[in-house]
């Protein structure tokens, strides 16, 4: 009876296929668990005469064993196929790497500077804590100009000489100060000033300004410059307007209009339905601020213009909201994933 048992046992640990490790470990409880097959056979086997102990005692015992070997083959040749499949599959699909974007004003900034180093333009930098000289006093503000004052202006310590400047027009002093025409430079850079943040507005930005000194350099050259520049950002179909303006350190002055590039001029509500949108100032350089610089304004005429990187890029990309840029929203920032 006892010895009948043993023999089917047996049979279901040799019939026993695992396809998972969890089935392995149901079996392991099956037999050799508290309540499992196991000890109910050592519970029966108690009750055995004495002549037949030895040999059913044997029996008992070498199945226990068995039991106990063939769960650990099946864990091991469980394992194995598992990682043998992983080597030897190759037709899985790899996991692909995630690059990371460019940042969008970083892609529309090099795109700036691309289009203006066909022109023969370089690239200058300057520092962002500037002095009262270079960003104001050597471009023409008068003393009492609004742009100096506490609300536009972030001071450093109290100091009115030391500034965050708020345009890098500065940079362009700079290289006047250091070289003579012809002067063709382009100055990239972070830009500050004391403004509420808003979807429009903020109190860091970024621009490109722009300055060409020579002899004989005249407005017409600004023109065809920014016209070139807005075909090359905007498309071949891209016009630009001029409209009188004022600064400081420019006369004549224009702001600069180009057609709306959303509804193709027709007017919508990005252009307010004016079909126009501006996107930068500009103007030939007052003989003031050549000659604050050390170039001699009878000999020699500039033109300069400045835009912020983050409206040309709203325009170029639809963005409607410029606090977007600082917020690192990796959903924004992946967007621009197919740019480089
Ligand atoms: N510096 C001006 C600004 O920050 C832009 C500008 C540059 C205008 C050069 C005219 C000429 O707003």
């Amino acid at each position: 009876m006892l010895s009948e048992k043993i023999n089917a046992l047996r049979k279901a640990v040799d019939d026993f296929r695992p396809k998972a490790e969890k089935e392995i470990e149901e079996f392991r409880i099956r037999m050799l668990g508290k309540k499992g097959e196991m000890n109910i056979l050592f519970d029966e086997f108690k009750k055995v005469s004495s002549e037949q102990k030895r040999e059913l005692g044997q029996k008992i015992n070498e199945l226990k064993n068995r039991i106990q070997t063939r769960i650990e083959e099946y864990r091991a040749s469980l394992a194995n196929t598992e990682s043998e499949t992983e080597s030897i599959d190759m037709t899985r699909p790899g996991t692909a790497d995630r690059i990371g974007t460019r940042h969008p004003i970083s892609l529309v900034r090099n795109e700036i500077l691309d289009i203006f180093r066909r022109l023969g333009y370089t690239v200058a930098e300057g520092p962002e804590i500037e002095d009262d000289w270079h960003v104001f006093s050597a471009l023409n503000f008068p003393p009492e100009h609004p742009a100096r004052d506490m609300q536009d202006t972030f001071f450093i310590e109290k100091n009115p000489d030391i500034l965050l400047r708020t345009h890098t027009s500065s940079i362009q002093v700079r290289t006047m100060e250091t070289r003579q025409p012809p002067i063709r430079v382009v100055c990239p850079g972070r830009v500050f000033r004391n403004e509420a943040i808003s979807y429009r507005a903020h109190c860091i930005f970024h621009q490109v300004e722009g300055l060409y000194v020579d002899e004989n350099v005249s407005f017409a050259d600004l023109k065809q410059s920014i016209l070139y520049f807005a075909k090359e950002m905007f498309g071949e179909e891209a016009k630009i307007r001029l409209r009188p303006s004022y600064f400081p350190f420019t006369e004549p002055s224009a702001e600069v209009d180009v057609s709306c590039n959303l509804c193709g001029g027709k007017g919508c509500n990005v252009c307010k339905h004016t079909g126009w949108l501006e996107i930068m100032g500009c103007g030939m350089v007052d003989p003031n601020v050549l000659e604050a610089c050390g170039i001699d304004s009878r000999k020699y005429t500039g033109f300069a213009f400045g835009m912020g990187i983050e409206r040309i890029s709203m325009l170029k990309y639809g963005v409607r909201d410029l606090r977007l840029y600082f917020e690192n929203d990796l959903r924004f920032l992946r967007q621009f994933e197919a740019a480089f």
